[in-house]
């Protein structure tokens, strides 16, 4: 009997893919081809939704719910994924938690929180996803943030998980070379957070050399070109800010 030719679905998982960022993030990869996996928390009825639409675009689709706050979240998650799918291409660490944590008012347990959601259990995942990234070429797409290198005093613990993110990833651009490239995408604003006061955006607004906010679609397609055409760009922090870094 020849032997099929046909070229085998890449397939990406998402963490925090349910809403906002991390769902266009998912919608563009879905529409590149790759069959997806996401992780949600909270957002069970939109995590629903989207695993309908995938699966009316013929993609496999699979939605894992997950607490990243647990320090065994990584081990849970490549369970329940390797229960459907064989191989993984693309790992995009996204979700995230944006908590207030200024010097007065943040705890230990929180701060662990913080790092437990941005640095330990993306690291931890990368370990569990290893060797099926290695054997397929993958990528690992990290979602840092401008703050990791500008901070902001009321979100001190924030930024600095996001910076340990940043550098994670480049010990672990290194450490997977050269079979896996890792970088990270430190996006200005691409989303607002909710109830963000409309007099801090036009403030915010006046520092960003393009003089508007960012879109999801902006760093999707950034994940896309990364998971795919991108293949001699490992160990980078890529600003997606309008130029706010600048100014
Ligand atoms: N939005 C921006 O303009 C901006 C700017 C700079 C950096 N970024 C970075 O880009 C990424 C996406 O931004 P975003 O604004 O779309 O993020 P987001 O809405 O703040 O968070 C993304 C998802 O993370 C999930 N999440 C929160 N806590 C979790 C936990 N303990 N366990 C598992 N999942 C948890 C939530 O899932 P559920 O909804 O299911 O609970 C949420 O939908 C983030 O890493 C963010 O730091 C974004």
């Amino acid at each position: 009997m020849p032997r099929s030719t046909k070229k085998a679905t890449r397939v990406a998982i998402v963490t925090g893919g349910a809403k906002r960022v991390g769902r266009a993030i998912v919608e563009r990869l879905a529409e590149a081809g790759f069959d997806i996996a996401f992780t949600y928390l909270s957002s069970d009825r939109d995590a629903k939704k989207l695993v309908e639409i995938l699966r009316r675009k013929n993609r496999r689709a699979l939605a894992i719910k997950a607490d990243l706050t647990h320090p065994d979240a990584a081990r849970i998650i490549a369970t329940e994924f390797r229960s459907t799918f064989n191989r993984l291409d693309v790992l995009v660490n996204n979700a995230s938690l944006y908590l207030p944590s200024a010097l007065s008012q943040i705890d230990k347990d929180q701060f662990a929180k913080l790092w437990t959601i941005h640095v330990w259990n993306p690291m931890a995942l990368c370990r569990e996803f290893e060797s099926m990234l290695r054997q397929h070429r993958g990528h690992v797409v990290n979602m840092v943030d401008l703050l990791a290198e500008k901070p902001w005093p009321e979100y001190l613990a924030y930024c600095t998980s996001k910076a340990g993110l940043a550098n994670l990833t480049l010990g672990l651009s290194r450490e997977l070379s050269p079979e896996v490239t890792v970088n990270g995408i430190a996006p200005g604003v691409v989303e607002w957070p909710e109830d963000f006061p409309e007099a801090s955006r036009t403030k915010y607004l006046k520092r960003v050399p393009l003089g508007r906010a960012g879109t999801s679609k902006d760093v999707a397609d950034l994940v896309h070109f990364l998971a795919t055409d991108g293949s001699y760009i490992t160990g980078q922090i890529i600003r997606v800010d309008g130029g706010r870094s600048i100014t």
